[in-house]
């Protein structure tokens, strides 16, 4: 029997789904899987990007688990391609490749004053708040008002987590190191701003309505943004979802202000103009405002902007306007878009010719937007592609599993396996359990190696 040895580089969920469906499909082949994780533990932004607070959606982590777990795939945690391992390396053990190495930069945001002090990438913040181990363990608190820009379900999280008090995240599996950063908060309003209107947000309703759950936080709309005209009409009556929005915003129009000591306020039709600095003398200039231009719809779901300029004190700002991928060394990149080019997953070149041997599949593979859900459906795709594509595999020359192991080993890769992952998890549930939480991350990587390779 023909005998498949695929790696697959990046363990969030579109890395183990695409092994997931090779393993459940593939019975003409003989097929063994390594799968490769920069990080010492796996499941992406599912541990490193879902919010603490929403355990419902962590919970896909079971699911993830029990494929890791068929005894079938072998996991190399702490692994970075590019640096550990190379394409040449991966060239020389296996047949193929699949690249989901996900997004987790933030995409730019170009206006003047962004790159002040005070001034942030949601993903760096919810890297934070979720503990990856190569964020900075400190995030600076200490602004009263803060602005998020972006419509989307990031900007949601990232504003929620900013307005929700700190004891209400305890239960969760939030790090000690973010417990008590957020708990030192003196934050007391939120702005939201999206530059379309309130029918054109991308956020989604579930989202949308947990932040009027939240204890003590008050819900701020303003009337003037509910204007609809004809295109946000119709959008109303088409869209099952945006009719839901519809009538969370209607309910918070007419409710009274309860007097809580956090405001959570959203404000559309508000395009990015300037990030502007503080007008205190003597330090750096830090994040004091934030100006944006009052734009009106065009007719089209798109707005224009209307000449009218408004500014809104704050001393924060975090820019939430989507995620970026990231280049790896010697495969094709699109700089524009942040992805590797390709055809249904099959990895293409400058003069669009398929790269053999080399697919792509997740945010890597279309960009960062979609639910995790979606990265199944990617999978199957180019998973097909790799199974049909069998006269353009690769041949190894060392196709023996353990010759990938020595190779890490002879470069003094200290990676994790599966026992490993199973040894930290237990540790971190077992932290949880002791503190009455739901599971106390371990956040430093070299504690994360050490609680996993421990025997
Ligand atoms: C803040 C946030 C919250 C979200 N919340 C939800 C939610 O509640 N519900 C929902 O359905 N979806 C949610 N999503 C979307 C969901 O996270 C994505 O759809 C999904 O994670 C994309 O999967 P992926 O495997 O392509 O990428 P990722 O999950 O990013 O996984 C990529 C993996 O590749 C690894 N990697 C990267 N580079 C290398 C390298 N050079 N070498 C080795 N490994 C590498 C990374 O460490 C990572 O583990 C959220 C997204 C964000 C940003
Ligand atoms: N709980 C959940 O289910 C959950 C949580 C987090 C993330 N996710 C998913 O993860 C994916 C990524 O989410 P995301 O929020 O990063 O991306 P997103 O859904 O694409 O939203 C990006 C937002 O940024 C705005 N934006 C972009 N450029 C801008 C600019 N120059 N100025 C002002 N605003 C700008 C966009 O406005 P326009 O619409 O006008 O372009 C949009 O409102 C989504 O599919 C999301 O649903 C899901």
């Amino acid at each position: 029997m023909t005998k498949l040895r695929l790696a697959i580089v990046g363990a969030g969920p579109a890395g183990i789904y695409a092994a997931d469906i090779l393993l459940k499909a593939e019975k003409q082949f003989d097929v063994s899987i390594d799968l490769f994780e920069q990080l010492p533990a796996p499941y992406g932004l599912v541990r490193y990007g879902v919010a603490p607070d929403h355990p419902r959606i962590k919970g896909i982590i079971s699911a993830l688990k029990d494929v890791l777990d068929t005894g079938q795939i072998r996991l190399f945690g702490n692994v970075y391609f590019g640096r550990d391992v190379t394409l040449d390396d991966l060239k020389k053990h296996y047949n193929a490749v699949i690249f989901s190495t996900g997004a987790i930069r933030d995409a730019p945001l170009a206006i003047p004053g962004i790159d002040l002090d005070g001034s942030y990438g949601a993903a760096d913040f919810v890297s934070w708040y979720d503990g990856h181990p190569d964020f900075p363990r400190e995030w600076p608190l200490t602004a009263t008002s803060t602005a998020v820009i972006g419509n989307g379900n990031v900007a949601l999280d990232v504003a929620r987590i900013l307005a929700k008090h700190a004891d209400d995240l305890l239960p969760t599996e939030i790090p000690a190191n973010v417990y008590e950063g957020l708990k030192a908060s003196p934050i007391t309003d939120v702005h939201v701003f999206g530059r379309r209107g309130p029918m054109q947000v991308k956020f989604t309703p579930l989202e949308l309505r947990e932040l009027g759950e939240l204890n003590d936080v008050d819900m701020v709309v303003y009337e003037e943004d509910f204007d609809y005209d004809d295109a946000s009409k119709a959008a109303v009556e088409s869209n099952k979802q945006i009719m839901v929005i519809d009538r969370i915003f209607r309910k918070w129009r007419d409710e009274p202000q309860t007097g809580a000591s956090r405001r959570l306020h959203l404000h559309f039709f508000a395009g990015p103009v300037e990030v502007l600095p503080s007008t205190g003398s003597g330090q750096a200039a830090s994040v004091g405002g934030f100006r944006y231009e009052r734009t009106e719809p065009d007719g089209e779901g798109g707005v224009r902007g209307t000449g009218e300029f408004r500014e809104v004190a704050v001393q924060s700002l975090y820019r939430a306007v989507g995620y970026f991928g990231s280049p790896l060394d010697g495969i094709p990149f699109d700089e524009r878009r942040g992805v590797i080019p390709n055809r249904e997953g099959q990895v293409i070149d400058d003069n669009d010719e398929q790269v053999h041997g080399v697919y792509a599949t997740g945010w890597i593979k279309r960009g960062p937007v979609g639910l995790i859900g979606h990265t199944k459906s990617d999978a199957m795709e180019t998973v097909k592609h790799v199974i049909n594509d069998q006269a353009n595999w690769w041949t190894p020359e060392h196709p023996e599993e353990q010759a990938i192991v020595d190779l890490l080993a002879s470069r003094g890769v200290e990676f994790t396996n599966l026992d490993g992952w199973h040894n930290l998890d237990n540790h971190e549930l077992a932290l949880g359990e002791a503190a009455g939480r739901v599971r106390v991350k371990v956040v430093p990587r070299d504690e994360m190696v050490r609680v996993s390779n421990r025997s």
